[in-house]
């Protein structure tokens, strides 16, 4: 449990650190989505054994679900490939042409926290690979439209 302790301590404070570097829309959006990236990597360890569900575990599923509901206000518009300034955005205009569907995959990606969150409370292993297919369909269920691929 201490351990665990530390390695949630640690995490929060990376990511509290990377909050603070972090500086326009979209950079703040890109590191809040590696944070999540991270996050996902905790939670399949756990998933699969290879570490104990512990409080690093809770702290990375409540991330997942905080990313989910924070995302409609992460790409406020004008933040857009075709916009100035904005720097190196892999976000499509079909976010703000399809916002509903967009949305809907944030919704997805929140409840899929709610599984994870509720897995890891309940010290699941079986529970939580289950909550994480469901949030990786999210990631892609959302990436797959409106992210441009990497060249
Ligand atoms: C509702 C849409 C949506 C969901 C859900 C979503 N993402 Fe993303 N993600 C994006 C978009 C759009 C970008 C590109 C952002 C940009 O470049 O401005 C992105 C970028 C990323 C990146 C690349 C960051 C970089 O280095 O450029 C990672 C990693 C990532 N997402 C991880 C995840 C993970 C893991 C999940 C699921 C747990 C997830 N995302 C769920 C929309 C989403």
């Amino acid at each position: 449990m201490r351990k665990g302790l530390f390695a949630g301590l640690a995490l929060m404070m990376a990511m509290s650190v990377s909050a603070v570097q972090a500086e326009g829309p979209v950079e703040m959006r890109i590191q809040a989505m590696k944070d999540t990236g991270a996050a996902m990597r905790v939670l399949a360890k756990a998933a699969k054994g290879q570490t104990e569900i512990s409080l690093l575990q809770e702290l990375a599923a409540k991330t997942v679900k905080k990313t989910g509901a924070s995302i409609p206000a992460m790409f406020p518009k004008g933040t857009g490939p075709d916009d100035a300034m904005m720097g190196d955005t892999r976000a499509k205009t079909e976010i703000w042409s399809d916002w509903k569907g967009f949305t809907a995959q944030a919704t997805a990606m929140e409840q899929a926290g709610d599984a994870l969150i509720a897995a890891v409370g309940a010290g699941d292993r079986a529970a939580l690979g289950a909550a994480l297919d469901q949030a990786g369909k999210a990631c892609g269920g959302c990436h797959k439209p409106y992210r441009t691929p990497k060249e």
